[in-house]
């Protein structure tokens, strides 16, 4: 396993470029399943969570090649299996269920667990399945779906699940009839999705609202596709900026996608433009505190909140952060106190005391977002913060420390 060291105190200042988006490549990718020509994708990341999802999709019979960002999928003679010791690995795996059911009428699936953040249970996925014909049995931690066709169905989430929405998606894609899908998720990354299956022949209208439909087509053939900029990513830039008091231009940064988040901390003090050239993010000290509650888009995103809630650590006054999307998504609290921050959990809400500064100290990092909350804190604390097991960091962010490296920051990575 590797380690960051961090060296603090550094303002950064320079361009970053924000890389293509992990989570519309996830769905997009596994969407390969029903083509039945070649597609090629560009403007690919080259993450962790990425890799996984070319292993997969070459388990189930879509070799692919995948080279300078971009990656080419040929759809094969498909397998139904996705099996555990790739699914515990990475949840996103579950969005075979959809396409494999739509091409194969089987699937057996890895039960996909928990991680660190919550329970993450798929139940939204199942029972909206099983509204178009699907039925599911656990047998052995695994997920056994089968149906002889998917059939339109009109589907209510009860939440607006991301993954739940886009397994969907795929699956009415290819359905006999017409889906509607009402109190969708509106995420930006479901929006990219969808004109990815447009781009291939779907017919779909709605994305990007509560209320999608989806009109099933006999086919799907192939086309060149460029993965959207990962916002979330961009989001922790901007951070960044803020929290070391330097100034960074972001490339290809999504604005409007990010207008919850600009919004946030531009009311904290920071000086954040869209220029042709880019979004400029400046730190218009001092910062002030804030509070949040995150919500399903264009709500804050929680992806969001370990991240600013480090920038908070510092700002003057108190803030008030409240996670309403995940039941256990604070592991970054215990390891931010370690470096001096003030901090106190009741159940769902976080209070942020700020203080003037926060002193370099090793933690250790638990998922993928509060990873990156603890290397924004090391960039800004005074000494030299050692981040330990930043494999979760790999999933979500391509070499993080060379795009910081390359803008100030003094990181080495290290064997642990
Ligand atoms: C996606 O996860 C993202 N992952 C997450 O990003 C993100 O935090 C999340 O959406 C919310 O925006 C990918 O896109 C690969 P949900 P997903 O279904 O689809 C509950 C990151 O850091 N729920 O909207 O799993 C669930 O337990 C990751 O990049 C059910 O109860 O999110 C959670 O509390 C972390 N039953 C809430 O809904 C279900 O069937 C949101 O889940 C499905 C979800």
């Amino acid at each position: 396993m590797d380690k960051l060291i961090i060296e603090g105190g550094v303002p950064l200042t320079g361009v970053v470029h924000v890389s293509g988006s992990k989570n519309a490549a996830l769905p997009i990718l596994m969407g390969s399943i029903l083509l039945d020509e070649p597609v090629t994708y560009t403007n690919v990341p080259d993450l962790r969570d990425i890799r996984t999802t070319f292993k997969l999709l070459e388990l189930l019979g879509c070799p692919n090649a995948f080279e300078n960002g971009q990656v080419t999928v040929t759809p094969g003679a498909l397998s139904p299996e996705a099996p555990y010791e790739l699914v515990k690995t990475m949840r996103a795996s579950v969005l075979v269920l959809g396409p494999l059911l739509a091409r194969l009428g089987e699937a057996r699936v890895a039960m996909p667990g928990g991680c660190a953040i919550g329970a993450r249970p798929v139940d939204l996925h199942l029972s909206a399945l099983e509204k178009m014909g699907a039925r599911f049995d656990l047998e052995d931690g695994y997920i056994l779906g089968r149906c002889r066709k998917l059939n339109g169905a009109h589907i209510h989430f009860d939440f607006p699940t991301v993954g739940g929405t886009e397994n969907l998606l795929m699956a009415a894609a290819l359905a006999d009839g017409e889906t509607i899908l009402e109190n969708a998720a509106r995420e930006p990354e479901v929006v990219d999705l969808a004109r990815f299956l447009i781009a291939c022949g779907a017919r779909i209208e709605g994305h990007g609202t509560s209320v999608i439909r989806i009109q099933g087509v006999p086919r799907l053939g192939g086309c060149t596709y460029r993965i959207m900029p990962d916002r979330i990513e961009a989001g922790t830039f901007l951070v960044a900026a803020g929290i070391t008091g330097g100034e960074l231009l972001l490339r290809h940064c999504p604005f409007t996608e990010l207008e919850a988040v600009i919004l946030k901390l531009q009311s904290m003090g920071m000086d954040i433009t869209a220029t042709p050239d880019g979004v400029l993010a400046k730190c218009g000290c001092p910062l002030r505190g804030a509070d949040i509650s995150t919500q399903p888009y264009p709500g804050f995103p929680t992806d969001m909140q370990a991240q600013i809630m480090a920038l908070m650590c510092l700002a003057d006054g108190a803030s008030v952060v409240e996670e309403s999307i995940f039941e256990n998504r604070f592991m970054h609290v215990l390891e931010l106190m370690r470096m001096g921050a003030q901090i106190k959990v009741s159940g769902h809400t976080a209070m942020v005391r700020g203080v003037s500064r926060l002193t370099g100290a090793p933690v250790m990092a638990s998922d993928l977002r509060a990873s990156a909350s603890l290397v924004l804190a090391g960039l800004a604390a005074r000494g030299v913060t050692e981040v330990r097991r930043i494999y979760h960091l790999d999933r979500g962010y391509e070499r993080i420390e060379n795009k910081l490296n390359a803008v100030g920051a003094r990181i080495r990575r290290e064997a642990e």
